[in-house]
């Protein structure tokens, strides 16, 4: 057998097991994504990412709004219908007996699932921690550093902000010094972002924050060369992961960083309210739980996942979204979306007034794109685009950034795209001057 083969037949069995679990729609839809995937199976990613039958197949395994298009996945995103089902059959069970089903039952599915996000994130098992959120995984790293008054750390203006109130607070009670560099996106040059952290870097530097993908305006960091750059100096960094995890095709391992924390409701489509922190495993031991453990120094990841009593449904959950996700396919997934993107944004470019805030150029951008039109302010356009065509986006305004960000997924169609640029050219022709 060829290797194409067997991994086409690796894929079918997956994907097929993705969608096996319950109802008989979902064994029918299993049934139209297998051939689905058999008519695309020798094309490349590229190739399927404009293939709207295969999207297709994929949008109805969504229950989405057919009313209003949903254009914010980079705020949260839907889960398809086999993980909200999972989430109300595990529901379902726990409440038989909470006690005996949650934390006799449901919970032994936590080591399988640490193993099966170890295997998507390119990690060992033991280095993933399950957790609610971003906040809660990256907040754990930045209030568990052993940092001391005057220890630095380099981050920036267009971070996230629960990510520098966590920061200033380490400021305010510690003396840590939280130094926060300002970068104007789009940047289409990697080594101008690395220099700009480099140059920040003082013998007081203990550690380099990164937003792997800006979430206000999709901008990729190149975080593996600040990660290389920051190492050369004994500097450690931490990643923010909320926006490429489930997204960008690529390895947690291939970003060489010391600490990363995600979302697992964003790209990945896992219920909402879970999350994953990922920590070097030579590095667990000196980072504090933020919360309680009976040995607060171990060197076992297990102790950041002592939150007391969490909802086990979401949890279990997250599972049938890594099946559904590894159905797609990492980098089919990345190459669709990207492709929803591109498709709108270079249609809409060279509208009069109409403006991107983001780079075309795929090292540098996936699924976000930010767009605006002289004459009107991001909230104006985004009331304009829900007003009249009942489109939902989110207007940004933080710091250097004013624009409206549109964020397609998996389930968004090339027909809503043509939606989305008529909306956007009509409006522009609107406004006067
Ligand atoms: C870059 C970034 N980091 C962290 C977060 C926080 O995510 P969560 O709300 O899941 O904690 C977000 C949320 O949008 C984000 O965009």
């Amino acid at each position: 057998m060829t290797n194409n083969r067997r991994l086409f037949l690796k894929q079918a069995a997956v994907l097929t097991g993705a969608f096996s679990a319950t109802s008989l729609f979902n064994q029918a839809h299993a049934e139209a994504w297998h051939e689905a995937e058999q008519k695309v199976a020798h094309l490349t990613p590229q190739q399927v990412a404009e293939d709207e039958d295969f999207w297709g197949v994929i949008q109805r395994a969504y229950s989405v709004s057919t009313n209003i298009m949903i254009l914010n996945n980079g705020g949260v995103s839907p889960s398809p219908i086999v993980v909200q089902e999972a989430v109300e059959r595990y529901n379902k069970l726990a409440n038989e007996g909470p006690s005996y089903f949650m934390w006799r039952i449901l919970d032994q599915g936590r080591e399988p699932l640490r193993e099966k996000l170890a295997l998507l994130a390119g990690t060992l098992a033991d280095e993933i921690a399950v957790n609610r959120n971003a906040t809660e995984a990256l907040n754990t790293i930045i209030y568990g550093l052993p940092l001391t008054k005057g220890d630095e750390v380099i981050a920036t203006r267009q971070d996230y902000p629960h990510m520098r109130q966590a920061y200033h607070q380490r400021a305010l009670r510690d003396g840590i010094v939280h130094k926060e560099l300002s970068f104007d996106f789009p940047i289409e040059n990697d080594e101008q972002i690395v220099k700009v952290y480099a140059d920040a870097i003082t013998p007081k530097t203990k550690l380099i924050h990164v937003t792997h993908v800006i979430n206000w305006v999709g901008q990729i960091m190149p975080v593996r060369k600040i990660c290389d750059m920051a190492h050369a100096k004994g500097i450690e960094v931490i990643v923010d992961g909320a926006h490429s995890f489930g997204l960008l095709d690529f390895k947690i391992s291939d970003l060489h960083c010391d600490y990363f924390g995600t979302s697992l409701h964003k790209f990945l489509s896992a219920p909402i309210g879970s999350g994953m922190l990922w920590i070097k495993k030579e590095k667990i031991a000196k980072v504090w739980p933020l919360l309680c453990d009976d040995n607060p120094q171990s060197g076992d990841i297990r102790k950041f996942e002592n939150i007391g009593t969490r909802s086990f449904p979401i949890e279990q959950g997250i599972g049938e979204a890594i099946n559904f996700h590894l159905a797609i396919g990492s980098k089919r997934k990345e190459e669709r979306i990207r492709y929803l993107k591109d498709y709108w944004a270079s249609r809409v470019q060279h509208v009069p007034k109409v403006k991107l805030h983001t780079s075309l150029k795929p090292a540098y951008s996936c699924a976000i794109c930010g767009v605006t039109i002289d004459g009107m302010t991001p909230q104006e356009l985004d009331g304009a685009l829900f007003g009249k065509y009942k489109i939902h986006t989110t207007s940004i305004v933080i710091e250097n950034i004013k624009c409206v960000r549109i964020t397609p997924h998996v389930y968004t169609t090339i027909a809503d795209m043509d939606k989305l640029v008529k909306a956007i050219t009509e409006i522009a022709g609107t406004v006067k001057g």
